[in-house]
């Protein structure tokens, strides 16, 4: 007999089926002894016992279904210590449960606070194997997360309609991106997109630069401007700012979100006509893309292949393009950020592009 745990953590996105369906079809097709034990809404699921006797069929014809299975939920890695409202022991709950199914290995899908918890679960002495998941591709350990390219082009769809209007009414206009901390996500979309601007939150940005570069195009002759903004993004002068006094101002800011701060502050230096655009959780919704689905069936199937050997500790990541096992104790708490010296941030400044630095 082999007995799975599997559960998916932490923001949904695309392809979490794929990947499930990737283990599960990569076990099945060696072992015909399969007790698989799916547990609901994340480590909710663990904690609580709300856990559902599944077949391999129930993981067929989920390749390109977008979202997860099995639901999910955020329970913050600084909460997992700290008992419930009913003094519950969350961490001894998990490790009663995973012995309660008497598992030989736990699969867990997830991005950085996922794994954070992965690794302490495998410091608690349970057989762990995850699974790297978001659209924000900052794990640390990996070249790729699956979510991430179906992520990129939403946003680079929403930057391409954005365009045809922007250009018809001669307007300047900021697209707000998702990627958490970090702007892989508004990187790779903006240069698909064609923006003129990129704002991330690995460089900082002087509004005075993107006031000057929007008055630029104009003068060139060009009708509009399109501006790609990570979330994240932070200006020079709050990237001064301690942590704390960064998240006090955060607390304060009058515009539900970044781009609305940039669009003022914008509005005022050059007077235009700006309009700004929040794609939000559209770009974690819906199908999978053809790389996620075959990225998140490959690491499922490499993943398959760790249990099957009895390989435990470890997230399947891709490494030189290639499917790999990592440490879960090295990836646990390192986020992966966009280096400002990569080639690719070169490559988009070769051809015009401005991080309004
Ligand atoms: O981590 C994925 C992500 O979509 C981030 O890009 C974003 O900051 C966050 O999740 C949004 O979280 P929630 O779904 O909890 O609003």
């Amino acid at each position: 007999m082999l007995r799975i745990g599997i559960l998916t953590s932490g923001g949904d996105c695309q392809a979490l089926n794929a990947a499930m369906r990737g283990v599960i079809k990569g076990l099945s097709v060696k072992r015909n002894d399969l007790e698989i034990y799916g547990f609901r809404d994340g480590y909710k699921g663990l904690i609580y016992d709300i856990a559902d006797r599944m077949t391999p069929d129930d993981f067929s014809g989920i390749l390109n279904r977008g979202g997860t299975i099995l639901g999910t939920s955020r329970q913050p890695f600084k909460k997992m210590r700290i008992p419930d409202e009913n003094g519950l022991d969350k961490v001894k709950a998990m490790k009663n449960n995973y012995r309660k199914y008497k598992l030989d290995c736990l699969v867990v899908l997830g991005g950085n606070g996922t794994h954070k918890t992965a690794n302490m679960l495998r410091e608690e002495g349970l057989n762990v194997v995850t699974l790297p998941k978001t659209i924000d591709n900052d794990l640390w350990g990996t070249e790729m997360t699956f979510g991430f390219q179906s992520a990129v082009d939403i946003a680079t769809d929403t930057i391409d309609r954005i365009h045809t209007t922007a250009s018809s009414h001669s307007r300047v206009f900021i697209i707000e991106v998702m990627g958490h901390k970090v702007g892989h996500v508004t990187l790779q979309s903006g240069i698909a997109g064609g923006a003129d601007v990129i704002l991330l939150p690995e460089i900082p940005y002087d509004i005075d630069k993107v006031a000057e570069v929007v008055e630029n195009r104009f003068a060139a002759g060009k009708k509009f401007s399109i501006i790609a903004v990570a979330e994240g993004a932070i200006s020079k002068e709050d990237a001064k700012l301690k942590k704390k006094q960064y998240k006090a101002k955060l607390a304060e800011r009058r515009y539900p979100s970044v781009a609305y701060e940039i669009a003022a502050a914008l509005e005022e230096k050059t007077k235009r006509e700006i309009r700004v655009t929040v794609p939000g959780h559209t770009q974690r919704g819906g199908a999978p893309c053809a790389y996620d689905r075959v990225l998140a069936t490959r690491v499922g199937a490499y993943a398959a292949e760790l249990i099957l050997n009895k390989e435990y500790g470890y997230m399947v990541g891709i490494v030189d393009g290639d499917t790999k096992k990592v440490p879960l104790s090295e990836v646990a708490g390192k986020l992966k950020y966009v280096d400002p010296k990569c080639q690719m941030i070169k490559d988009a400044k070769t051809i015009g592009i401005s991080f309004g630095e």
